[in-house]
């Protein structure tokens, strides 16, 4: 065994998203060689990876086949997330992605899908924090379980100290209802909530992420127009819940987002309170806003869809209570919430690597 030939088997292997191969896109360092024991690392695009493990498998395989078939193979993994910024990095000079969690319509479970996705990208290894920019009905503080906590301030050597966003359950935090006083912000219209807005993303200090996913307030307004004009949002993720009503709000926030002075990709439609499965009843499941109305609207504009999210009653309590369903022990809830969670980690890797959405490989 040499290291070309290791290569050259690798050369083989596939990185199904990206559709292209693990040495082409120099995703394989370190190769030892001790007799018939190699090893090497597989550096992927996201921590969160959900094809590693068949990665790993397809390339240990293609040593075996095509070199060495007593080859004793370790895989390791390590990953280093793409950013695709190409911005001044004045904001958030840190941050490689910045999701923006929206919807047309309120109510509909932003608030509570973009905690969990946070969650759950962060579960899967990555870097992640979680900005709370709704300035009329924060959410973070009571799902969290942070009311009335006051952020530190601290010193990163610019002019003045800046704001230090709190830590929960591994991820960073920050809610603009933790900085301004809600009675006073619900009063606040357009130039006000504006220059409010633009100060708390300017203020708070956020570290290295991989991922800053942003609650956004419901609606497709002022306030929306300003986050997206100071934020480099590497893509919005549009949240819908099955019924008319919803989807025809869900079509707002898309033409919204997808005009051209904004310009800020969509990374797909994930359709929440899907169905119903109550807990006694693990198996059945109740299409009570209607089935597939998310499903067909991302067809219909040729989004990704990123997959569904029931409506399960330990959602709403974990919310209320400040621990959100991703940090329980509810195997089948959180697997939906991680299968979106992959799916949007792929669009994001595979926008990156300037490759479109809509190739995703069905294997989630
Ligand atoms: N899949 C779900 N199952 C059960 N309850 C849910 C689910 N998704 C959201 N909820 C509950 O529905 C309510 C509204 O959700 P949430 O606050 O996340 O919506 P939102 O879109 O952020 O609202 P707003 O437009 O006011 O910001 C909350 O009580 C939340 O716990
Ligand atoms: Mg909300």
């Amino acid at each position: 065994m040499t290291k070309e030939k290791i290569l050259e088997a690798l050369s083989n292997v596939q990185e199904p998203d990206l559709g292209k191969d693990l040495v082409t896109l120099n995703m394989i360092k370190d190769i030892e060689i001790n007799g018939n024991d190699v090893s090497f690392t597989i550096v992927l695009t996201t921590p969160a990876c959900p094809m590693k493990d068949m990665m790993g498998t397809a390339s240990t395989n293609a040593i075996k086949l095509l070199v060495n078939k007593e080859a004793n193979v370790k895989v390791n993994f390590t990953a280093n997330t793409t950013t695709k910024r190409t911005d001044a990095k004045t904001i958030l000079p840190k941050v490689k992605n910045i999701i923006a969690v929206v919807s047309g319509k309120g109510g509909v479970g932003k608030s509570t899908v973009a905690a969990n996705l946070a969650l759950a990208l962060s579960q899967g290894g990555a870097k992640v924090g979680l900005m709370d920019a709704d300035i009329y009905g924060p959410s973070v503080p009571i799902m969290f379980g942070v009311r009335g906590e006051r952020p530190m301030m601290i010193d990163v050597g610019g002019e003045k100290p800046m704001i230090a966003p709190l830590e929960r359950y591994g991820l960073k935090l920050i809610s603009i209802g933790l900085l301004v006083d809600e009675k006073n912000a619900v009063v606040w219209r357009g130039p006000m909530a504006s220059s409010a807005i633009k100060q708390f993303i300017t203020d708070v200090f956020w570290d290295e992420l991989d991922y800053l996913v942003i609650d956004m307030p419901p609606g497709t307004g002022d306030i929306h127009l300003t986050l997206m004009q100071t934020v480099p949002v590497t893509g919005a993720v549009i949240v819908t819940t099955p019924q008319d009503v919803a989807l025809a709000d869900a079509k707002k926030g898309i033409a919204m987002f997808g005009q051209a002075q904004l310009n800020v990709p969509i990374i797909g439609l994930v359709e929440n309170m899907s169905y119903f499965t109550p807990a006694e009843l693990p198996d059945n499941k109740y299409y009570i806003f209607g089935k597939d109305g998310g499903k067909r609207l991302a067809d219909e504009y040729d989004l990704p869809f990123l997959g569904q999210i029931p409506l399960v009653q330990t959602i709403r309590e974990g919310g209320d209570q400040g621990v959100p369903i991703m940090m329980s022990d509810d195997v089948i809830t959180k697997k939906a919430f991680e299968g979106f969670a992959a799916h949007v980690v792929r669009s994001i890797a595979m926008r990156n690597a300037n490759i479109s959405g809509e190739r995703i490989a069905e294997t989630v």
